[in-house]
């Protein structure tokens, strides 16, 4: 059982100023997120996921409430959680083994106690044998593997993955998700995962939250507890869907 990463996020609110006013990205959202627990985000395109994603991470201010980490309120980014985007998480310049490098040097791990480590990620995520192709030569699964691998590394409590496979083909992301789940089940890190896809929530997630359209309020907290792997022929698994869908759809709207 993992024992760090318990998020509290705590009556959130979010706008970002423009000039004709003021967006409201995300309105007095509160959940909790225990430790190593995975938990999925959904809401229709705009409502503030990504958005609260990176009000956890640090890297955008709250308008109001308070996030916690561990019982200490979130003031900035932190090795302590570690986020990885759709796409776009590696440095092009450098092989897979020095992003991973790279991701150890402000920790000031280096020489052999490092290469341990990159060994080690590095064939976690099935990428022992590439370690030094660039980013480009490899397929997109590949890279968000890898970016995961440079996550992971420097050992944070929480992961935040925004749409992580998002850019990737069906085959693929299919695979991806049971891969996700056996790296969380080894890793025991609390996961924040955002997506609009509900059958990755379905397959993924311990917990979901469910945002409304834009501004982004809980609209509903939904339980999945069902067993890993995810089997879809299980009936419940299909309820599980549908029940999301039917909160979802009334929040999609064309535009
Ligand atoms: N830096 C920003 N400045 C102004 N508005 C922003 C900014 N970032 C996001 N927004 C707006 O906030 C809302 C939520 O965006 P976002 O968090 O990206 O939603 P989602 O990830 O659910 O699609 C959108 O209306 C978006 O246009
Ligand atoms: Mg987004």
């Amino acid at each position: 059982m993992a024992t760090q990463g318990r998020l509290a996020v705590e009556s959130v609110s979010k706008s970002y100023p423009v000039r004709e006013g003021a967006v409201v990205a995300l309105s007095d959202v509160t959940f909790d997120v225990a430790a190593g627990q995975f938990v999925v985000l959904i809401g229709p395109s705009g409502c503030g996921k990504s958005t609260l994603l990176h009000c956890i991470g640090g890297f955008v201010e709250l308008t109001d409430g308070n996030i916690r980490l561990d019982d200490s309120a979130i003031r900035g980014p932190g090795s302590d959680r570690g986020i990885v985007f759709q796409r776009e998480a590696l440095f092009p310049w450098m092989t897979v083994e020095d992003n991973l490098r790279a991701a150890l040097r402000p920790k000031g791990i280096t020489g052999a106690e490092a290469e341990e480590l990159i060994d080690t990620y590095l064939k976690a995520v099935g990428l022992g044998e590439s370690r030094r192709l660039y980013p480009r030569e490899l397929s997109g699964g590949m890279q968000q593997r890898a970016a995961i691998a440079r996550t992971l590394i420097y050992q944070p409590s929480v992961l935040l993955l925004d749409e992580p496979l998002g850019a990737l083909d069906a085959q693929t992301r299919e695979l991806m998700k049971e891969w996700l789940v056996g790296i969380w089940l080894r890793e025991q890190k609390t996961v924040v995962y955002v997506t609009h896809d509900l059958d990755e929530a379905v397959f993924l997630a311990q917990k979901v939250v469910v945002l409304s359209a834009r501004p982004g309020r809980v609209k509903r907290i939904v339980d999945v507890n069902l067993r890993y792997p995810r089997d879809r022929r299980d009936p419940r698994y299909e309820e599980k869907r549908e029940q999301l869908w039917k909160l979802i759809r009334d929040e999609v709207r064309f535009d």
